[in-house]
């Protein structure tokens, strides 16, 4: 897939602005504080319909508008498709895809799709299992709306169930009521735990032969799934588990087993990354995962997606760059970087200087 045009508007600090990529290595320089996340936050925007930064579509707004919008104009396989959203500073955001307005925030997964690593990716490794099931989620909402869905149901219920066990507490006879909640949570939490550990797999194999080549064959990555619910992924032992916590939860008034208390272990020379790694290792298992999603995607969705690469070259040693650099062939890729001397040997296709907001095509 192959980004032809982005256009901002009134999106953080550009007030208008349109770059037209090459289907190669695109290249976004400039000094700190510039506006060249921004860039990539917009697209990434377009690909999931949030930013990788904030949950506030306001902060997304540049400061005093009355609305931002990004409208991205890709090339694929199957044709052209277009995104454009528009986020408003008062009322909600509308979304169109391919012209028409869509009606449910999942219509517009799968046509922008890409793969951002930027500095927050160390989160996924060091952060609670919370950052780790988005890492999972945000990869299988874009390759199947039908995951973003279910997401969507299981929050639902979820939300339902622990309402529920707030109001048992003053009012015992609402317990059967349970019942229900139970059956949707499971329903949607077994989907949800079956295609995670199928996409896990594909992740951890693809992620092991990535993190060899990037540390040179000196490391040794292993991703896991962690389920919560340990009997089965299936709707019945979701069931079982929940009922077994009843009692718990009717207590601390929350659920306490299923989907959303998932985790994924990342270990690399078979111990905990997130306890026993160095900065540096945690940095390359972080940028090994976004590789392999990148290749997962690549085999799911039969074609490779784009990718964002935000500040990560001057991070990497030069061996690890080099490796990095071979591995972009073939994919539209965006850097963004404050040195020109990092990207030697990347092959830029075209280039932007970047300054107080505004894009100079170099
Ligand atoms: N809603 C907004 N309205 C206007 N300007 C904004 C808004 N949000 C952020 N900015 C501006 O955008 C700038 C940050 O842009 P960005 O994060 O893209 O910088 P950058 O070039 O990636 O910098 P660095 O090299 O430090 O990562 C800040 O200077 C900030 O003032
Ligand atoms: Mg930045």
């Amino acid at each position: 897939m192959e980004i032809t045009r982005a256009q901002l508007t009134g999106f953080r600090s550009y007030e208008a602005c349109e770059l037209t990529p090459c289907e190669g290595v695109n290249v976004l320089l400039g000094d700190n504080g510039q506006g060249k996340t921004n860039v990539l936050e917009a697209l990434y925007v377009c690909c999931t319909g949030r930013s990788h930064r904030t949950r506030q579509d306001r902060e997304l707004i540049r400061w005093g508008a009355e609305f931002a919008s990004v409208r991205v104009d890709a090339m694929r396989r199957d044709g052209s498709h277009e995104v454009e959203i528009v986020l408003p500073a008062l009322g909600r955001r509308r979304i169109k895809v391919s012209g028409q307005e869509i009606a449910r925030s999942g219509e517009l997964m799968g046509h922008i799709t890409g793969v951002l690593f930027s500095p927050e990716d160390l989160r996924t490794v060091k952060d609670g299992p919370a950052e780790r099931r988005r890492f999972v989620d945000m990869a299988l909402s874009q390759i199947k709306p039908a995951y973003y869905y279910a997401l969507q149901r299981y929050a639902r219920a979820l939300k339902q169930r622990n309402e529920t066990l707030k109001t048992i507490a003053v009012q015992p006879s609402y317990m059967a009521m349970l019942d229900s909640w139970d059956e949707q949570l499971s329903t949607a939490g077994a989907e949800l735990m079956r295609q995670r550990r199928a996409y896990i797999e594909k992740l951890s194999r693809a992620a092991a032969e990535t993190h060899r080549d990037i540390s040179d064959d000196r490391e040794r990555l292993e991703i896991r799934y962690l389920p919560s619910v340990t009997m089965g992924d299936d709707a019945q032992a979701n069931m079982e588990a929940l009922f077994t916590a009843r009692e718990t939860d009717v207590r601390r008034m929350t659920t306490s087993v299923g989907a959303h208390r998932d985790d994924v272990q990342i270990l690399v020379e078979g111990r905990d990354v997130r306890a026993f790694g160095s900065q540096g290792q945690q940095r390359t298992a972080a940028l090994s995962m976004r590789l392999s999603e990148l290749d997962v995607m690549r085999e799911q969705l039969g074609e490779w997606p784009m990718l964002m690469l935000d500040d990560v070259m001057s991070e990497l040693d030069p061996g690890r760059r080099r490796q990095l650099v071979g591995r972009l062939k073939g994919i539209q890729t965006f850097i963004t970087c404050t040195d020109a001397e990092d990207l030697a040997g990347a092959g830029v296709g075209r280039a932007w200087r970047v300054e107080g907001g505004a894009l100079k095509q170099l």
